[in-house]
């Protein structure tokens, strides 16, 4: 039996570590109040059997411990607590606040948010609740009170959980007034807010805070600027709900770490910025696995949330088997949920979880996989989790070990907020897909990446790669001189320095200080493609996007076809680089690589199978083999593969999705 989690009160700041305490965190969240209490104790020993040693308690709970406005009932939560304790299964305990009981709608219709055309959220799903209602914060915070004073001694509790994936706007009246007072505090005046929205544009010009909205339904476009503050105005608001639960939790149990579980790569959310109020950053992390990039899209996830946890970071959901949420909704392939746990493994995280621990059997998630599938103990999902368990269990060296990379991709969620808006050049360049095709062309390359934000210090970093940063602050596009003029090599694309944080096109079409860096002398035309379309230049094929410029540059690529035949597609002038078009993705890689490789950074290893990522944590190497026809990887020397106890020495056969973690 695993050690009763530890709860003595600590100066240490609590971070992930004091959760895993050396291990590594395996489980998922576990919904007892699904089903009955016999089943419980099925459940324990089925998490002994599988050698889950942390469970995420109470995120849906909100009816069962408030069933009425101001009772409660904390008694079954009591007995799961003890029965958890008694297990040596650590509780990760949610505040339920993501789902308000049906009382709360309808008792106080203020706390249910509006969409931008006046509907309202209704009670019967869940996240129907608005960020501003002060209502809804009033009963937030009480029962957070509540649930955080009666478990904080508990022996079982080892990290808190707050509400579950943020992800709600309003658009209705409180969150308008709110919206109001965001603004004021960011403009001062109404001039200073005119100016940075622009409203001499279509007659737009506000002559009292009053008249402001959140971006309605209009008869055409919304102001863009509007549209941007209104983004930033509900990750704070959200923000703020969080910080209001963490910082009652923390006054309860200042030695335990908080968390929210962001989702991967999400729109609505800076997360940059939450991910300063977190000990633990966490994630969900569903890639479809039919997906041939799949691997590649949870890679992408994996390193931005460890860049944003500076550290190891918590696998906090993922599918041991299919989804419900896509058109189909296919199972995972035998091999593929350890394969993808250990990817995590290798990329950073210190706790491998999911959703949910048991299948629910009603509810609209009834078709969503668990550990425990509807096939139960004999089933292949179950058995399969019950190998990666032990596994991790052989692993525990790797717990609060990092990663070090020598190349870094930025990305700003106020940037893609801009990026995104209606009234655009091209719907085709959407920036995830950029930022991803970006990060393919690394990964395939194996080179280990990290993300950061345009304004961080870049200086550990031999190679800094801009997929796209369309709005850049003065301090950001100071910050990438300064890296390149200290010896960097800085690598952008398309449609980067366009414009100010005030969605503001710069003068020129690209920051005069950039086209400088870059040798661009004159940017006279921007040229979408459309979707499937292609452009020919100089031994590749550009995609997506093409431009019209002059350049004085010291190595150019040019377009080879077209209206910009002869015109630079790529310019290289001393250290920076500018692609004007996304490169197909082998040209890409390759572009990279080379790049890569001047500015002196390395592959993990050389002469990997292209099927076979790599990755170095600590002392380990983790090979991942993503193929399924098996394949020989050199491993010069020799090592001892933690996952079998053998020693390997120079070369090692992976077979179907195979894994091996080598100690030299
Ligand atoms: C999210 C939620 C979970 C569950 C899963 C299903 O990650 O946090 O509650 O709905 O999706 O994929």
């Amino acid at each position: 039996m695993t050690p009763a989690p530890e709860t003595e009160p600590t100066s240490a700041p609590a971070t992930l570590a004091t959760a895993t305490r050396g291990r590594l965190l395996f489980g998922g969240d576990y919904n007892p109040e699904q089903w009955p209490e016999e089943t419980w104790h099925e459940d324990v020993r089925l998490m002994k059997d599988a050698g889950v040693n942390s469970v995420t308690l109470g995120v849906f709970s909100w009816a069962k411990l408030e069933p009425q406005p101001g009772e409660r009932d904390f008694g079954w939560l009591d007995r799961l607590m003890d029965l958890m304790h008694e297990a040596g299964i650590g509780v990760v305990l949610a505040t339920p606040t993501s789902a308000p009981p049906p009382w709360m709608g309808r008792l106080h219709p203020d706390t249910l948010p509006r969409d931008a055309d006046g509907r309202i959220e209704w009670w019967g799903g869940r996240q129907h609740f608005s960020h501003s209602s002060a209502t809804y914060r009033r009963y937030a915070a009480a029962i957070t009170e509540d649930l955080a004073a009666r478990y904080a001694s508990h022996p079982a509790l080892t990290m808190w959980h707050i509400n579950n994936e943020y992800c709600t706007f309003d658009h209705g009246d409180e969150a308008a007034a709110a919206f109001r007072r965001w603004l004021r505090e960011r403009y001062g005046t109404l001039d200073a807010l005119n100016t940075a929205w622009g409203t001499a544009f279509w007659s737009q010009g506000y002559d009292t805070w009053d008249g402001i909205l959140p971006p309605r339904h209009a008869h055409y476009l919304n102001n863009p600027s509007q549209v941007l503050d209104f983004r930033r105005f509900t990750s704070d608001m959200l923000l703020e709900c969080y910080l209001a639960e963490r910082d009652i939790v923390r006054r309860h149990t200042p030695h335990l770490p908080v968390t929210t579980n962001f989702m991967p790569l999400w729109i609505g959310v800076d997360a940059w910025r939450w991910a300063e109020e977190e000990d633990v950053v966490s994630v969900d992390l569903y890639p479809d696995p039919r997906d041939r990039l799949g691997a590649q899209q949870g890679a992408l996830v994996q390193d931005m949330t460890r860049s944003q946890a500076r550290g190891p970071w918590m696998l906090m959901e993922q599918a041991a088997g299919p989804v419900n949420w896509r058109g189909v909704n296919h199972p995972k392939p035998r091999g593929l949920n350890r394969l993808w746990s250990l990817q995590a493994v290798a990329r950073g995280a210190d706790a491998v979880c999911y959703f949910q621990w048991r299948q629910s059997r009603q509810g609209a998630e009834k078709f969503h996989s668990g550990m425990v599938s509807h096939a139960g103990e004999e089933g292949r999902t179950f058995q399969e989790v019950k190998r990666i368990g032990a596994e991790l269990r052989r692993l525990h060296e790797v717990s609060g070990t990092g990663i070090t990379a020598d190349v870094a991709i930025l990305h700003d969620w106020h940037s893609w907020w801009a990026a995104t808006q209606d009234g655009r050049l091209s719907t085709e360049a959407d920036h995830p897909d950029v930022l991803r095709a970006w990060h393919r062309a690394l990964w395939q390359a194996h080179l280990t990446t990290d993300f950061a934000h345009p304004e961080h210090d870049l200086g550990r970093y031999k190679l800094v790669v801009v997929p796209q940063a369309y709005a850049l602050t003065d301090t950001a596009i100071g910050n990438l001189l300064a890296y390149v003029a200290q010896g960097g090599t800085l690598v952008c694309g398309f449609l980067t320095g366009v414009a100010d944080q005030d969605d503001r096109v710069r003068p020129g079409g690209m920051d005069a200080r950039l086209r400088e860096l870059f040798g661009i002398r004159t940017l006279h035309e921007w040229w979408p493609l459309d979707a499937g379309e292609t452009v020919e230049c100089d031994g590749f094929r550009g995609t997506l996007w093409s431009e019209e410029l002059e350049a004085e540059a010291d190595e150019t690529l040019a377009y080879k076809a077209g209206e910009l035949d002869g015109l630079p597609a790529v310019l290289r002038n001393g250290r920076a680089w500018y692609l004007s078009t996304l490169p197909e993705p082998e040209a890409l890689r390759g572009l990279l690589a080379r790049i890569a490789s001047e500015a002196g950074a390395r592959p993990v290893l050389d002469g990997l199978p292209a099927d076979v990522e790599a990755v170095r944590r600590g002392e380990l190497l983790f090979l991942l083999h993503h193929g399924r026809e098996p394949v020989t990887v050199t491993v010069p020397g020799t090592h001892h593969d933690l996952l079998t106890g053998e020693t390997v020495t120079d070369r090692i056969t992976l077979g179907r999705h195979g894994v091996a973690v080598l100690r030299p």
